[in-house]
């Protein structure tokens, strides 16, 4: 359920550790048998080491057992809601793009496909022989 999703990314949110940028992330990703995961942004005093939200759902999910997914919600206080970034697109593009992604934030929200957020994945049948 939609608003399920809602409620674990918005939890996660409150659970992000952002001291630097201030912008808080959660995530909630729906793996194909029902399972939900949870992620939030982690940043880190080097920054360039950060983590974010859809890629920290990600990692729960595969250290799970989960590897096809079809919804991600992300709640942010961004206005409009923001997308997710280019490296979270790649990275969730891994197991498909067929995901419906819905960003969440204090003015309505947006939705898009994955393939849409990144037509052209590089993706494991590049590396096929
Ligand atoms: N961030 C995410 O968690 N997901 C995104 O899609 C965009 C950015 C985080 C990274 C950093 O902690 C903060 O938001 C500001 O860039």
């Amino acid at each position: 359920m939609r608003d399920r999703l809602v409620q674990v990314a918005k939890e996660a949110q409150a659970n992000a550790y952002a001291p630097y940028s201030g912008f808080k992330v959660g995530a909630a990703l729906q793996a194909d048998d029902g399972r939900i995961f949870a992620g939030a942004n982690v940043e880190n005093a080097a920054y360039g080491l950060t983590n974010c939200a859809e890629r920290v759902a990600l990692g729960a999910a595969v250290a799970a057992g989960a590897r096809r997914f079809k919804r991600l919600v992300i709640v942010t206080e961004a206005s409009p809601p923001s997308a997710p970034c280019g490296a979270c697109r790649q990275v969730l593009a891994e197991m498909g793009t067929e995901l419906a992604v819905e960003s969440v934030g204090p003015a309505g929200s947006r939705r898009w496909k994955l393939a849409a957020l990144i037509p052209d994945r590089f993706g494991p049948e590049d590396l096929a022989p």
